[in-house]
């Protein structure tokens, strides 16, 4: 009988359309801390303190600061065996989506191009008076930060709680979701909605779905196939 890997590197093998959804797992093997894990940002920061407007509107500086603690945390780590694999899923893939929750760029770095990075990316600003949106590489950035077209205050390019997704992307994942017929959801605790809620609507409209994580996660009894593991040992073995 064929093992649980082998029947999802076949489904990949022969997917027209293959979506991959990542969250923090797939960095953690790059060093980036997850957010709910045993080392996670959430159990020693209070999201409501750091990455609400509110917060923003309350302390810009603080904010800031707390993401230039980050930007100093991921600048150095580079992209694990998993995301190489992602890379590799895009190439042999005639139709391709990448769904990233995460902000750190890797995927990028490893040479992902079909993506949509649904909570922004932490290597981008954006002016709270224009709108206009730019990369910027600085460690540390300088605090607090200019928008140089119109010298009104930059804030991180990030979908913080109690925003809403770009329409662009809610369009594009959505798309994606109801067109795949093999979506992989890798290294996501599954409780961030809407990405909580892709698994489902993958599989509603047909598509066979496997998770690869070390723990179970509240789509674990919903997908076809859950592969426990850490993504930079299990991801490649799907190629
Ligand atoms: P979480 O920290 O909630 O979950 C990380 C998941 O990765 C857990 O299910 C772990 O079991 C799993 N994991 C840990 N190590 C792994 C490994 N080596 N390989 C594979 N999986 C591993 O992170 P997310 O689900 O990404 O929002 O969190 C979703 C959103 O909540 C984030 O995008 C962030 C956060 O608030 C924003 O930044 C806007």
């Amino acid at each position: 009988m064929a093992s649980d890997l082998g029947i999802v590197r076949e489904r990949v093998a022969s997917a027209r359309s293959l979506v991959v959804l990542t969250g923090a797992g797939i960095s953690a093997d790059s060093g980036v801390p997850t957010f709910r894990g045993s080392d996670g940002l959430w159990r020693n920061f209070r999201a409501e303190d750091l990455a609400t407007p509110e917060a923003f509107e309350r302390d810009a500086r603080l904010v800031w600061e707390w993401y230039n603690w980050r930007r100093e945390l991921i600048a150095p780590k580079k992209p694990n065996p998993a995301h190489t694999a992602v890379v590799e899923f895009e190439r042999r893939c005639r139709q391709f989506w990448l769904i990233t929750q995460n902000v750190d760029g890797l995927h990028r770095a490893a040479g992902s191009e079909q993506l949509s990075e649904i909570h922004g990316n932490i290597w981008k600003v954006r002016c709270t008076a224009c709108g206009v949106v730019e990369e910027n590489y600085d460690v540390p950035i300088r605090i607090l930060p200019s928008c140089r077209h119109c010298q009104a205050l930059l804030r991180p390019h990030i979908v913080w709680f109690g925003e809403s997704l770009s329409a662009g992307d809610v369009a594009c994942c959505g798309t994606a979701l109801q067109s795949c017929d093999v979506l992989l959801v890798i290294g996501t605790s599954g409780v961030v909605y809407p990405a909580a809620g892709f698994a489902s609507v993958a599989k509603e409209a047909g598509a066979f779905v496997a998770e690869i994580n070390p723990d179970p996660t509240p789509q674990s009894g919903i997908v076809d196939i859950s592969l426990k593991g850490r993504a930079k040992d299990v991801v490649p073995l799907l190629l």
